[in-house]
């Protein structure tokens, strides 16, 4: 048997997380895969049962899983706690607990969907990019104060660290995984003002000299954004810190006509974490609009990163072509003359196509 644990989290988390698992039953009926699941909460969710966004117990039972699949967390409700207590700990929790240092966030453009993208067609077709993101280190877990009087003047302030050690195996994750692409690595920093970029980029090309059949490329963030939506085609995979790929990652996502579709895995020392990366839309929670394919996308990752299982990932995968092809939209991704379909309904096509 292979253990799943579900996250479903809070608000769409619940509803996503729910399609993502009939579409895993589905799979598992065919390729023989022998999934278990068992659920664990996080976020606010979990902040209403136990008074705390993650528990131990929640994370040691990832921590023995095979695989993790996690929904979404956060919500108005909860942005008033103090910063311990706030949903989006949850996932920091899980992160480091895991050691998940490497974020895996492909952007697939669709042809079908290419109407859909903010940018012109000619220029998003055929673009197939994937974003390597550091992911238990830099600005995010630096030492930070929230508030200090200085001269009688309130500030507060955060910190990016970066050891050799952080860099050099983000770095040849990046590469190894180019390895099977098109066998190109952008490396993304502000080498030009910090300091932990310029450690940053000399660790990178010293990786680079293991990897001769690798071609690499050096830009700075911000001309990277530009880059992002001048000419996305000229990208293979990217690697980048913490904060720099959180950012570049949303808006990669959305060159392919919505974030709604774009999974994500998060590879680390133990269990893996799978997670579309799209947010928790309280806002549209319950009412059977979100669009699951970033998490069933996201099982689809799942299965080929910890499972091992390349086909079921595959049919997984076709299954959403299928559906897309056939003209069926979630209302994020819906545009004239297609039909709209609602959560639960789309989850039934997409296992009909399985
Ligand atoms: C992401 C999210 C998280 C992050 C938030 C929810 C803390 O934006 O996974 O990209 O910033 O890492
Ligand atoms: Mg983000």
């Amino acid at each position: 048997m292979k253990k799943i644990i579900v996250i479903p989290g809070d608000g769409i988390g619940q509803e996503i997380t729910a399609s993502a698992v009939k579409v895993l039953q589905k799979v598992d009926e065919k390729f023989k895969l022998g999934l278990e699941y068992d659920y664990r909460d996080a976020g606010g969710t979990s902040y209403e049962k136990f008074g705390t966004p993650l528990t131990d117990e929640a994370l040691d039972a990832c921590k023995k899983a095979d695989g993790v699949l996690f929904g979404a967390v956060g919500g108005k409700k909860w942005d008033s706690l103090p910063v311990h207590l706030r949903p989006e700990k949850a996932i920091f929790g899980l992160r480091k607990g895991l050691g998940l240092f490497a974020n895996l966030r492909p952007t697939k453009v669709y042809p079908e969907l290419i109407n859909s993208s903010p940018l012109k067609p000619e220029l998003v077709g055929g673009s197939d990019l994937l974003i390597v993101r550091e992911l238990v280190g830099g600005i995010y877990f630096g030492p930070r104060c929230e508030s200090e009087q200085v001269n009688g003047v309130e500030q507060a302030w955060d910190t990016e660290i970066y050891s050799v050690p952080e860099i050099e195996r983000i770095t040849k994750l990046a590469f190894e995984t180019a390895k099977l692409r098109r066998g190109k690595v952008t490396s993304v920093d502000k080498a030009n003002v910090l300091a932990a970029s310029r450690l940053w980029r000399k660790v990178v090309v010293d990786v680079a000299k293991h990897f001769p059949d690798v071609e690499l490329n050096h830009l700075y963030v911000d001309n990277a954004a530009m880059q992002l939506v001048l000419n996305p085609k000229q990208f293979d995979v990217i690697v980048t810190n913490n904060i720099f790929g959180d950012i570049l990652s949303d808006e990669a996502a959305v060159i392919g006509g919505s974030i709604g579709l774009m999974p994500s895995a998060s590879i680390g020392e133990l269990t893996s974490l799978y997670e579309p990366i799209h947010g928790s839309a309280p806002d549209i929670a319950g009412k059977d609009l979100a669009n699951p394919m970033g998490t069933i996308l996201s099982a689809a990752m799942l299965l080929r990163y910890s499972l091992r299982q390349e086909a079921a990932a595959k049919a997984i995968e076709a299954a959403i072509d299928k559906t897309l092809a056939d003209g069926w939209r979630t209302a994020d991704i819906y545009t004239d003359g297609f039909k709209k379909v609602g959560t639960a309904q789309v989850t039934e096509i997409i296992c009909d196509n399985l």
